[in-house]
């Protein structure tokens, strides 16, 4: 697997991925995710089967966004075909590298209350609960709010 950054112009496949990874409802077109890596502060991380010219399969993708010392995960997706072979621990690690890069102590994220395995990747990586927005998913779940501490490490 490699990881390198996502482009703006690289969109299309986002928001193939995410088609992939999430509900209808839930899921981002080409222009919002191509708005989010060119936003100012946004970042990308894509993960790649393997480096050119073979196997460059498209794995997952996270996007994140820095501003005044803090970041946070905006959206993170990993191909179903391609889950639990540490994917998105990878891309995880990488969002918290570029974070510190630009300054941030902290890396915030938002997962569905029931969102077992992505609540299981964070409390792994030592997230810890710090809110809940109610009712904040189309289908009714609450959102926990977790904070990943960056400046100790
Ligand atoms: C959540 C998601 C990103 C995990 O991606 P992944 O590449 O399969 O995760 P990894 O292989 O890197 O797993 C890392 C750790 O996360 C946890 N984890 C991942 N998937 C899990 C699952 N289905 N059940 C329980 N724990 C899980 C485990 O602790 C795992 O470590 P282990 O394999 O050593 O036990 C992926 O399932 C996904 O894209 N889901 C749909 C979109 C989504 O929910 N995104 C996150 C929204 S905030």
């Amino acid at each position: 697997m490699i990881l390198r950054p996502a482009l703006a112009a690289e969109a299309p496949v986002l928001a193939a991925i995410h088609a992939e990874a999430f509900a209808r409802p839930e899921r981002w077109g080409p222009s919002a995710l191509a708005l989010m890596v060119e936003a100012e502060g946004g970042f990308g991380v894509l993960a790649l089967s393997g480096p050119p010219p073979f196997g460059e399969e498209p794995l997952g993708f996270v996007l994140a966004r820095a501003a005044a010392g803090e970041a946070e995960i905006l959206t993170l997706a990993v191909r179903p075909l391609a889950r639990r072979i540490g994917v998105a621990r990878a891309l995880l690690e990488a969002t918290q590298q570029a974070a510190r890069e630009r300054s941030a102590a902290a890396l915030f994220l938002e997962v569905a209350e029931g969102n077992h395995a992505a609540l299981a990747l964070y409390r792994q990586a030592g997230a810890a609960e710090v809110g809940r927005r109610r009712r904040y998913y189309s289908d009714g779940a609450d959102a926990l709010v977790l904070r990943l501490n960056l400046s100790s490490e």
